[in-house]
């Protein structure tokens, strides 16, 4: 029997498993593996169809609440723009979400005071949304109303996660942009070389040890993010399971859209030819090993909301497209 770890989005799944929203074949892994939360303890086992956790169950399940009142979905923090009609039922995409986040609590109050019966649902904003008439029907006979969303607006905290080869462009990029933005609003800079020496200090550069870099800059990108300020990360980041991950912590904490990632596509022989810090000519040389674009992988990203080659596009061009993409 393997063991399999879940991190925020997939602990959602094994939720909605449990309460009989998914099937257990939602879940990753094969009949008999044990499931472990991100401190490595034992949470859940899996036996063909059957999933059996040792933690108590702390979701309603759709056959207990079987409402026919109508439904309002709920992803973010912003009241429906309608009054909520009196005796509707409210599903508050709640996964990922911690208990001392007191802005959640402050809307399940909003919505509760103005007549909404609430359920909280184990599923991540970021998931909410697409799901909203399939989570309706499964608690509720009654209509969809709306779906609730997060504003966009000034204030809101978001995470900008620039990723790209090394000599793509990204510190500098990044850089500007922190440059120009900093007279505006207050910007966190989390940038690859910079953590590594402080934040991730020690660690290398194996699948696991880059996984881990990338987890770490992501939860202080939503921490950041969910008090409403902006951070601005630019490391490699090169496994697509590991920037999703990213996408799902900072969205579950600054609501949905609070997660751009902007892809500096510029290509391998490009920042070999600028090769700023002479790595490439030692990666070559067979004196580092492992080392991205030349002998470890790069998963190019399908879900990027932004993509910039630097070998047309220049730093105040760059620049521009992104504060754009941060505006719009
Ligand atoms: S990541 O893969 O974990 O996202 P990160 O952005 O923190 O990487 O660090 C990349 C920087 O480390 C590169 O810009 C480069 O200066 C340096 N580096 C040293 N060894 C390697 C390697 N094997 N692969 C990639 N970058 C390396």
């Amino acid at each position: 029997m393997s063991d399999i770890t879940l991190d925020v989005a997939a602990r959602a799944v094994l939720d909605q498993v449990l309460i009989g929203l998914l099937p257990a074949s939602a879940l990753p892994g094969a009949d008999g593996d044990g499931y472990l939360d991100e401190e490595g303890t034992p949470i859940a086992v899996r036996e063909g169809d059957a999933v059996s956790s040792r933690q108590p169950v702390k979701w309603r399940t759709p056959e207990s609440v079987a409402s026919s009142q109508p439904v309002v979905v709920a992803i973010g923090g912003q009241l429906p723009a309608e009054p909520v009609p009196a005796g509707s039922l409210l599903l508050l995409a709640a996964a990922g979400v911690r208990a001392d986040d007191t802005r959640h609590a402050e809307w399940a109050s909003a919505w509760s005071a103005a007549g909404a019966d609430i359920v909280k649902i184990p599923v991540t904003a970021a998931e909410a949304g697409p799901r909203a008439a399939e989570l309706a029907a499964a608690y509720s006979s009654g209509s969809l109303l709306e779906i609730a969303t997060i504003p966009h607006g000034a204030g809101n905290g978001r995470t900008l996660f620039l990723t790209g080869f090394s000599g793509s462009g990204k510190s500098t990029i990044a850089r500007a942009l922190v440059e120009r933005l900093n007279a505006e609003r207050s910007v966190t800079l989390l940038d690859g070389d910079v953590v590594r020496t402080h934040l991730s200090r020690g660690l290398g550069f194996s699948r696991e040890d880059r996984d881990l870099n990338i987890r770490r800059i992501g939860w202080v990108a939503g921490e950041v993010t969910k008090h409403g300020g902006l951070a601005v990360c630019a490391p490699i980041a090169p496994y697509d399971e590991t920037r999703k991950w990213v996408r799902a912590t900072v969205e579950a904490a600054g609501g949905p859209g609070s997660f751009l990632l902007v892809w500096i596509s510029t290509p391998i022989e490009e920042c070999e030819r600028r090769d700023v810090k002479g790595l490439y000519a030692k990666a070559r040389a067979g004196e580092i090993t492992g080392f991205t674009g030349i002998d470890d992988p790069y998963e190019e990203p399908a879900d990027a909301e932004l993509v910039i080659d630097t070998t047309h596009v220049d730093v105040p061009d760059a620049v521009e497209q992104i504060i754009s993409l941060l505006r719009g």
